[in-house]
């Protein structure tokens, strides 16, 4: 008897069925064996309905599809014209497709403050910022000063942003989504519309669950995750990149790209969600400088003082979220205000900033720059150059 079912428990593989029916005390009087084989076969049953419902829900596909409609629809901006993919296109891991500093609006001649960044992997990214104290550094949250909690509470913003997507107000966007092709699948998954608050977080979540999607955001193509896998294999170049990216007194990118694999999904993610201050100097082709003043009213002189702003306090000016390196090779330009066009150019900057002459223009924001980690790695041009290599292999798509 107990070998049958210790072999029902080990086809279950649940160490905790073992240990609460396989003890002495199980044993002791026939009532107590009966409970226990009748608490076991209900186990059993659990387990088999389980595996049996556990395919993806018909409603989860749905609602990824519509979010994925949502994503790409252009009729949902004031004017019409720009969608989510607009600034976060596929064909460029789901940043600017034209590869722009910063996105220009619905409305022409408006743009941003900053550069968009990709959306793939983003859902990882731990909620709500939160000071870390393992890391002494604030961590998560959504943008790259953290100033949202959650994807689908992001997903609301760039409907409504006078520099996006310019709706006025939910009802305007809501009162769009009656109108459009997909509005059958919306009603599928949640039913009719009777509360425009309702129905905007409705679209949102939609959204974010295309985001979330592994396969059509989240992809882990790269030739580094098939080298992983023992799939492929990496040229010396790019060996040696890795080891200088890894190597925490020589490239030291790991300090902040971390390499290693990520608890939420147990892949590299090549970021810790924590934030720095690069010391990127500003970008005077920045367009964003040049909108009415109603919308900048420093002109040229505003300063991006990232997460500072956010928090209220100086202590972290010109601190970002540390960006994943995952298609870095298809994002340029790079940093919040897409000030570098190469990754050469970045690889270099980070190797030489510190050192005199180095001849960049002064930072964006002179105070709390990482010095340890960043700016003087003593790093030759193929070194460097090894780095890049390394960086270009975290490409999806590459089978
Ligand atoms: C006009 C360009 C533009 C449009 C349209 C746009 N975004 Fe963005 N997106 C940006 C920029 C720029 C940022 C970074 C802004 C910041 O950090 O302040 C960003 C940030 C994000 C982030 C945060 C990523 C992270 O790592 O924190 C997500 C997620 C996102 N956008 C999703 C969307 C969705 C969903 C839509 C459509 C509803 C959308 N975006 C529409 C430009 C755009
Ligand atoms: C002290 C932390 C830190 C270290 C060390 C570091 N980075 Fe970064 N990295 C960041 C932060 C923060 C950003 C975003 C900064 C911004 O946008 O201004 C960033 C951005 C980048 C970007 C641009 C990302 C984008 O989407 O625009 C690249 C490329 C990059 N880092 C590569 C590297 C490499 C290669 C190394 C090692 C040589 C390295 N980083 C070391 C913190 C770090």
């Amino acid at each position: 008897m107990r070998a049958i079912l210790i072999q029902l428990a080990m086809k279950n593989n649940s160490i905790l069925f073992w240990r609460t029916f396989l003890t002495p005390r199980c044993w002791e009087s026939k009532k107590e064996r009966l409970f226990c084989l009748s608490v076991i076969f209900l186990f059993v049953a659990c387990k088999k309905e389980l595996i049996t419902t556990a395919p993806v829900l018909p409603i989860v596909q749905l609602k990824v599809q519509l979010g994925q409609d949502l994503f790409f629809d252009k009729s949902l901006s004031n004017p019409v014209g720009l969608s989510c993919s607009s600034c976060h296109a596929p064909e460029t891991a789901f940043t600017d497709l034209n590869h722009s500093i910063v996105s220009e609006g619905a409305v022409d001649g408006l743009y941003g403050n900053r550069n968009a960044p990709s959306i793939a992997y983003s859902m990882f990214t731990p909620s709500a910022l939160h000071y870390s104290i393992p890391d002494s550094s604030y961590k998560g949250g959504f943008f790259l000063d953290g100033r949202v909690n959650t994807l689908v509470q992001q997903a609301q913003k760039p409907f409504l942003n006078e520099l996006e997507m310019n709706n006025p107000n939910p009802a305007a966007v809501i009162f769009k989504l009656n109108a459009v092709s997909y509005f059958p699948v919306y009603r599928q998954v949640y039913g009719d519309v009777t509360d425009v608050a309702a129905a905007f977080n409705n679209i949102a979540d939609a959204i974010a669950a295309y985001e979330a999607s592994v396969g059509l955001t989240n992809r882990f193509t790269s030739k580094y995750d098939y080298y992983l896998k023992g799939q492929a294999s990496l040229t010396v170049e790019e060996l040696s990149g890795m080891q200088l990216f890894s190597d925490t007194l020589r490239g030291k990118c790991t300090k902040c790209h971390l390499i290693s694999l990520d608890p939420s999904c147990g892949k590299a993610l090549f970021t810790d969600f924590t934030y720095s201050n690069d010391g990127v100097p500003k970008n005077p082709d920045n367009p964003y400088y040049t909108i009415p003043s109603a919308f900048n009213p420093s002109g040229s002189n505003y300063v991006d003082v990232g997460l500072g702003d956010f928090v209220i306090n100086r202590a972290y000016n010109g601190m970002f979220k540390v960006s994943t390196l995952r298609n870095i090779a298809i994002t340029a330009p790079y940093f919040h205000n897409g000030c570098f066009n190469t990754l050469d150019e970045v690889v270099h900057f980070y190797n030489i900033r510190n050192l005199p002459g180095s001849g960049y223009p002064p930072p964006e924001v002179a105070s709390n720059i990482d010095t340890v980690n960043t700016g003087n790695l003593h790093l030759t041009p193929q070194e460097e150059k090894d780095i890049v290599s390394f960086l270009k292999t975290l490409t999806d798509g590459y089978k």
